[in-house]
């Protein structure tokens, strides 16, 4: 169904809304269910389309689910086949994580290259190098990648890139392993934070989560655990940008200021005033005339977030002056540039940088969604925008967003979809 979302922008955003929980926390959760036979419980999943993506995949290898996104309740008493299915490949990257876990349980496990943004080449070699090193027997099946070891062996392992997903996917495959795993150039995410601390309440050991080495001491066997998912930290600077962009005052309760440093020293150094309690930011720009250009760069945490590349770049239409963003984490993250260039931004590309020159009045057109985070620069340039704005392929903002249209309206846009 061709769905789309309509913008008549051009209002001030004015308000308060709660965080979700994490979008990509809630995944690898999902994925750590698999880990143990007991029952486990998540809290504050949000109601997107990756997370019921997810939690079929567990189903498809065995899992019984209940629950609302509220209070999900997993349980694998056992795992009914080591091959994930193609289908529920196909619909996100993180559904790659339940090799770790499979191949760690059961010391057996098959996935094809999984789906996602196509934001890059988007590698796989962290995870299947990393497997090696532990001791699986990592082969081609046609096209799924299978790994096996009957048990594997803690080791020392350098990562050349610290991944995400393949941090998470060895510590999965490591929590359960003999002896110590030491992981070396790691991602620090909130979200790896976050699995480790998950895991820990389900009896894993493990140290340095948060900086770049963490070590796991393999256990023989992990227990349930009731979990609450952490803010998502993407949608609250999302919605923050938006609130800035259009002028507005915007408040989003119930999120995590300690994830945001870069992207608050940003709105900061472009002249938006910022307030902060423990738990909620806000962002007051009604007085749009003050703000000027910035720079950065999107890298690794606990720098600049690349998912918040494309919804600043939105933003930055609106300031003075030219701001550049250098992009080092995909190459392929600057699929909204040509979107929002037909609402009339200036933006020009050189390389992995793009330069935005600015304020320049945005109009409303026909524009797609290409990825979840451009969508979210679409619709950050809709409400930003003189006129209405349409939105075609909004599966892609369902996958990062939810119940968007209903949050912006409680903000008082003029946004629905058709
Ligand atoms: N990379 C490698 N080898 C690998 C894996 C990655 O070289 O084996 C490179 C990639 O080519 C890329 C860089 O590492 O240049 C970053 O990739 P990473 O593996 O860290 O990204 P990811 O784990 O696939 C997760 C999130 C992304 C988020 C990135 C970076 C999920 C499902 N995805 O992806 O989220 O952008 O980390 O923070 O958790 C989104 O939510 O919009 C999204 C795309």
């Amino acid at each position: 169904m061709d769905e789309r979302l309509v913008i008549r922008g051009g209002k001030p955003l004015m308000g308060s809304l709660v965080a979700s929980g994490s979008k990509n926390a809630s995944l690898y959760a999902i994925a750590a269910a698999l880990l143990t036979a007991d029952p486990v419980t998540l809290r504050n999943a949000p109601a997107i389309a990756d997370v019921g993506e997810m939690l079929d995949l567990l189903t498809a290898l065995g899992a019984t689910v209940d629950g609302t996104e509220d209070e999900i309740q997993i349980q694998v008493p056992e795992i009914t086949t080591h091959r994930a299915p193609d289908k529920h490949v196909a619909a996100t990257r993180a559904s790659f994580l339940v090799m770790g876990p499979l191949l760690a349980r059961d010391g057996e496990a098959s996935c094809a290259p999984p789906g996602g943004d196509v934001i890059g080449v988007r590698p796989l070699d962290v995870h299947l190098d990393g497997f090696r090193a532990l001791g699986a027997d990592v082969s081609r099946d046609g096209a799924a990648w299978m790994a096996k070891s009957p048990k594997l062996t803690g080791a020392r392992i350098f990562f050349d890139y610290p991944s995400v997903l393949g941090t998470v996917n060895l510590i999965f495959a490591a929590a359960l392993a003999d002896g110590e795993t030491t992981l070396v150039n790691a991602a620090a995410e909130p979200e790896v934070q976050m699995i480790c601390e998950m895991l820990i309440s389900m009896g894993a050991q493990i140290g340095g989560h948060g900086s770049n080495t963490i070590t796991i001491e393999g256990v023989e066997r992990l227990h349930g655990t009731d979990f609450t998912i952490i803010p998502d930290r993407i949608e609250t600077g999302t919605f923050l940008l938006a609130g800035a962009a259009t002028g507005g005052d915007v408040t989003v309760e119930h999120s995590a200021p300690l994830h945001l440093d870069s992207l608050l020293t940003k709105l900061r150094e472009a002249g938006v005033d910022l307030s902060t309690t423990e738990d909620s930011i806000r962002v007051c720009c009604t007085d749009p005339e003050g703000l000027r250009a910035i720079q950065l760069q999107a890298v690794p945490y606990p720098g600049y977030a690349t998912d918040l590349h494309a919804p600043m770049a939105a933003m930055l239409t609106q300031v003075h002056g030219v701001s550049i963003i250098h992009e080092r984490v995909f190459e392929n993250r600057l699929l909204y540039v040509g979107e929002l260039r037909s609402m009339g931004a200036h933006i020009t590309v050189g390389g992995q940088s793009v330069m935005i020159e600015g304020p320049t009045p945005l109009f409303g057109t026909n524009v797609r969604a290409l990825d979840v985070r451009a969508g979210a620069a679409t619709f950050i340039a809709g409400l930003a925008a003189d006129g209405e704005t349409s939105i075609r392929d909004i599966i892609h903002i369902d996958r990062g967003y939810a119940h968007l249209v209903e949050r912006l309206q409680s903000l008082g846009a003029d946004v629905e979809r058709t």
